[in-house]
Formats: C-alpha cells, structure tokens, sequence
C-alpha cells in the first residue's frame, strides 16, 4: 500500500484499537466471502472483465473525437465518483492538471445533480455553441434530477443535430435489464453499459459508472485499476489500513460525533465530497454513524479554524496530506523574510503541521492520511481503501453500508409534494 495511515495522534491507545478490532476477521470474512449482498465491488478489482473494459476505451475514444465537452448526468454514487477523480486528475476550474493535455480531451461538465435552471439553462448554452456528447448514468433509470437533465438536454442535442445522429452521440450506463432507461437506451440504440447487480451507486466508481466518463476525460483507467487491484491485496489491511476503520469506531464509542476529512490542495475537493456521500449514506442509519464533514485549508482556517482550536469538541479530523503537489512555485522575495525563497509546498506543508501539533496540543484526535502524489494508480488505491474503511466500520456499527433507506423516503416525499402541483 502507497497511502500512509498515521493514527499516533487519534488519542487512542493501540490496546483500545486493538479491543476494537477482535470482530475484524469476521468482518472481513463477510466482506470477502462473497455471500454478503452488494458486495461486488470487493473482489472487482481481482476480476476486471477484459472484454469489457475493451469496450469501455473504444467507446471513450470515440467520445474524444466526437466531442470538446462530455456532459455526465448523474447524482449521488452515479457521478461524485467520476467528479471527484476529473477534479484530481484533470482539472479544476481549468486551473489544475497532472499530465493530461486539454487539447485532446473533451472537458467534462456535470448536470442531473441539482435542478437549478440557472446551472442546466448554462449547459443547453454549451450544446449550441461547442460539440458534445452526453453520458448519462443512473442504475435505477428513473432518478428525478438526472432525469430531467437527461430530458432537457436530450432535446436540445436532437435540435442540433437530428434524432438519429443525437443518438450516436448519447452514452447510457444503466440496470442490464430493468427500467426505463434500459428500456431507452436498447430502443434507440445508444452504447450502453451496465452497472453491476451486486454493487451500489457509491461502491461503483471502478466499474463502468466512473470507467467510461474518467477514460474519456482522458484518465488512466488501466492504471486507476491497477492500484485498486494493490490495495485489495495489500497486506497493509493486517496492519495500518484496518487501524484507521477501527480508530473511527473507537473514536465514535468515545463519544466523538464527527468526522472532518480536511485538505490543502483544491484537487481533492469533490474526492471529500464523494467521502461524504460514501460514509454518509453508508453509515447514517438506525440513529448510528459518524457525520463526515469536509474542510478546505487554508481557506477554512480562517473561519471554522476558530471552532476547531476552541469549539465543542464533538469531532475528530482526518487530514488527507498531498506528499508531493503536481506543481510547485517559490515565493519571491517581496513576500517578505518568513516565506520569501521557500517553495508553496514547503509552506502548505508548515501550516498542515502546524495546524495538527496545535489541534493536538487542544486534545483534539488527529487521523493523518498521506498520499504521495495524485496520480491515476493512487486515485485506485484512495477509492477502494476508503471503500473498505467504510464498510468495516459500518459492519462495526452494526448497519448495513450497503442501502439507503432514508434517502428512498425523500424520493417518495418529493413525489407526493410534486403530484399536488
Ligand atoms: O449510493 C447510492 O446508491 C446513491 O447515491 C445513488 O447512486 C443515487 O441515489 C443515484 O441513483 P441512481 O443511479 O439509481 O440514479
């Protein structure tokens, strides 16, 4: 395993750690035993179909050439995923890159994840004015926010260019059998790929879900693959992997409420939102679970750093730590004596630093989490650490990380308020 796993300074001894891992074996055997429901994604990275994902970089060069903007309509696992690893590894607010040259990949644009006319009339502005294709995602096929997005579009790129060639130019990852976009995508032939049975929205960045869009971004899937195959073998899950899920299980019996997923560089924004939603909705059940949080530092030091340092202390932090950015710059000499001369990661590094020996000084735990570089194969073994992170401590809570029952509920709230208009 790459990532290092710091939980010297979580405030737990390795007695309690210890105490709080003589369920592990069991656990992991139902998470290996492959009799568990929905768990799919455990073995997936030892068993990539080779046909498939074959399939998956034809049609992602087919994308590029068709189009300068790939517009991914999805919400909740069906497209943070894929956000979490365009924001990493491609760019954010075209500012950031790690090797791949925006001149030969279509940009990716995200849409079905709010239904702000504002945001979606913005994207029908983009099909008039640039080519592009879209790739809409939802294993269930009738999601309300994708599906207005996908309808609106949709008839904007059939304005463009005529049913027949809109059609060409429309991806489909979906059920294998059921629901309406299945019944759509076979009736108007789309490409199409399927989500598995037996894996769920936030389990499924590594299957086609992520695969497609990230390998038309021009992302490394093969490489993505490849270090979640390591980190599925890694015997690190013996050692310091399994310490960091039993450390949030024994933080949450010590009484802490929240957990802070906290990072200096902006690439990793949407992967702490993808956090969110992965222990969020794995967790959050039966009046248990950890409420994760995420914070972006420095920024954030200068609001919520005030509560952290002096607040309720209901939380503890895990600090996702970039060993080496993809860019560095020295500071000028007009920055004055304490910086001038020093690089930018020297100095974020200082303020991480700083940050944990003063948190730590005010007993708050500290979880450190560090990542050498962000590259394809580390975005592989990021995903399905966190994955197996979540799924421990949520058989350790004793809920099933695998559904989402109250957000079935709002759905069918919202539908009632929606009939009545
Ligand atoms: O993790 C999950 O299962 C959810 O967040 C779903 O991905 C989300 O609700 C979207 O569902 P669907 O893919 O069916 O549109």
């Amino acid at each position: 395993m790459d990532l290092g796993i710091d939980v010297s300074k979580a405030g737990i001894s390795m007695e309690e750690i210890k105490q709080c891992s003589k369920d592990i074996e069991k656990v992991m055997e139902k998470l290996w035993s492959g009799k568990e429901e929905m768990t799919g994604w455990v073995k997936l990275p030892l068993q990539i179909d080779q046909e498939q994902l074959g399939k998956i970089l034809d049609a992602a060069i087919v994308i590029q050439d068709q189009c300068e903007e790939l517009i991914v309509i999805g919400i909740g696992g069906s497209y943070l995923g894929t956000r979490a690893a365009v924001n990493a590894l491609v760019g954010y607010d075209e500012i950031y890159d790690t090797g791949v040259p925006a001149d030969r990949y279509p940009s990716v644009k995200f849409a079905g994840n709010t239904m702000s006319a504002v945001y979606l009339d913005k994207l029908l502005e983009d099909i008039r004015k640039k080519e592009v294709c879209l790739c809409i995602i939802s294993k269930s096929g009738n999601t309300i926010e994708p599906s207005i997005a996908f309808a609106v579009l949709k008839e904007e790129l059939i304005k463009k260019y005529g049913k027949e060639k809109a059609s060409k130019r429309i991806y489909a990852i979906t059920d294998a059998n059921t629901g309406v976009l299945r019944e759509e995508a076979d009736r108007e032939g789309y490409v199409s790929f399927n989500v598995p049975d037996d894996i769920g929205g936030r389990y499924s960045v590594l299957t086609p879900v992520g695969l497609l869009p990230m390998a038309a971004a021009g992302i490394d899937i093969r490489a993505m693959l490849a270090g979640a195959e390591a980190m599925a073998v890694s015997p690190a899950w013996d050692l310091d992997a399994v310490n960091y899920a039993t450390a949030r299980f024994a933080l949450l019996q010590s009484g802490k409420e929240l957990e802070i997923f906290e990072y200096y560089e902006p690439q990793l924004e949407f992967f702490a939102e993808w956090l969110k939603q992965l222990f969020g909705e794995s967790e959050g059940k039966e009046g248990k679970g950890l409420y994760p949080d995420s914070l972006r530092f420095s920024s954030d030091l200068h609001s919520m750093g005030q509560f952290l340092q002096e607040g309720r202390q209901i939380f503890f932090e895990t600090v996702l730590n970039i060993e080496k950015p993809s860019r560095d710059l020295i500071v000028p000499e007009s920055a004055g004596d304490l910086v001038a001369g020093k690089s930018l990661s020297q100095i974020n590094k200082a303020a991480m630093e700083g940050v944990i020996s003063a948190h730590s000084a005010a007993g708050i735990p500290v979880i450190r989490i560090d990542i050498p570089e962000l590259n394809a194969f580390n975005f592989g073994q990021m995903i399905y650490f966190f994955e197996t992170t979540c799924a421990i401590t949520s058989y350790l809570m004793g809920v099933n990380p695998f559904n989402q029952p109250g957000v079935e509920q709002y759905k069918e709230e919202m539908k009632k308020k929606l009939s009545q208009i």
